[in-house]
């Protein structure tokens, strides 16, 4: 593994060094009884129901957690490779390094054994705050120095290359000047980490800052790519918003086939973590990334609905949010 941490990307592809895991889905604490009904197994004849290859954990919904939720993680990992998926690395921040939460990654690592670790291109806080957002970076000379030499610290303690996602945004910064995927060749270039592509990110941001996703995604270093990420987003007119709460749309699905044509059998993970659907549903949606691949064009067009007339736009936040605040009800319950 040492020889794919931390320095100038090596000639190997990354995406050739770590396996190719197939179709899998987040391992959400809605679904423990589900699979625990049916023996974790969810293998059938392909004809009979398609089936979960693998799993992604929310590591900071292990850490520190040895109940049941580490029970079922522990059950799922006998059966499935597992892949850790972070939000509070929070490697762009001007905050040092949290040594605290790198050591209990650490930790977790060891214990789960995951095919690779992931987090995000984005800070969460400042000053010791954790927002529970991921925020945007500017792409300055200055704002990559900055973040190449945390990747390298981080991947220097964790000896193993760090998979990192193009976040979703709202916002740009003036001083940017760089695009996103400029910035993410770079960063992948100079310190040999990992990309994870968030194809509905892509979509998000694209629509929310009128560039093309599609020269986003054929701009990006395919050979850094070693995972994908499906979603829904609302659409509230003037911007989408990265909520996870839905299908994913017929736009997403044709950008999934152009990224998959470009990283063949990228494995590929469906996140859902709003309104979460039962679990042969999840599974019914994640089975659309195979037909996709099939070259059949699954779902529908995402198009903005007005509310009726008289009533309020609904309220919409982002995922992480939702997320740490269903965590949040769930220990105080
Ligand atoms: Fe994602």
């Amino acid at each position: 593994m040492n020889s794919i941490v931390s320095g100038p990307a090596p000639d190997v592809a990354l995406a050739d060094a770590l396996p190719r895991l197939g179709f899998g889905v987040g391992l959400r604490n809605c679904h423990y009884e589900w699979l625990l009904k049916n023996d974790l197994d969810l293998t059938h004849e392909p004809s009979q129901s398609p089936q979960v290859d693998w799993f992604e954990i929310i590591s900071e919904n292990f850490m520190d957690n040895h109940g049941f939720a580490r029970y079922m993680l522990d059950r799922v990992r006998e059966r499935y490779p597992v892949v850790m998926h972070g939000v509070s690395l929070s490697i762009g921040s001007s905050d040092p390094l949290n040594r605290e939460y790198i050591d209990g990654l650490k930790v977790l690592i060891d214990h789960v054994k995951p095919a690779w670790i992931s987090d995000h291109i984005c800070w969460t806080g400042i000053a010791g705050v954790n927002t529970h957002d991921l925020l945007p970076l500017p792409y300055t000379e200055a704002s990559l120095r900055h973040v190449v030499q945390r990747v390298n610290e981080v991947q220097d303690i964790l000896q193993r290359p760090l998979i990192l996602e193009n976040p979703s945004t709202y916002l740009q910064f003036k001083s940017s000047d760089m695009s996103e995927w400029q910035f993410i060749n770079a960063l992948c270039e100079e310190t040999g980490c990992g990309l994870l592509l968030d194809v509905n990110n892509v979509f998000v941001s694209a629509f929310n800052h009128g560039y093309d996703p599609e020269h986003y995604i054929r701009s990006l270093p395919h050979d850094r790519i070693v995972q994908m990420h499906l979603a829904g987003p609302t659409h509230c007119g003037s911007h989408m918003i990265d909520t996870h709460d839905t299908e994913v749309p017929r736009q997403v699905w044709k950008l999934y086939q152009l990224a998959q044509s470009l990283v063949p059998d990228c494995s590929t993970l469906l996140e859902w973590d709003a309104n979460i659907p039962a679990f042969p549903v999840l599974v019914d949606e994640l089975n659309k990334a195979r037909q996709a691949l099939s070259g059949e064009l699954p779902g529908t067009d995402l198009e903005y609905q007005p509310p009726a007339s008289g009533q309020a736009a609904p309220t919409v936040v982002s995922t992480p949010i939702h997320h740490n605040l269903q965590v949040e009800y769930a220990e105080s319950d």
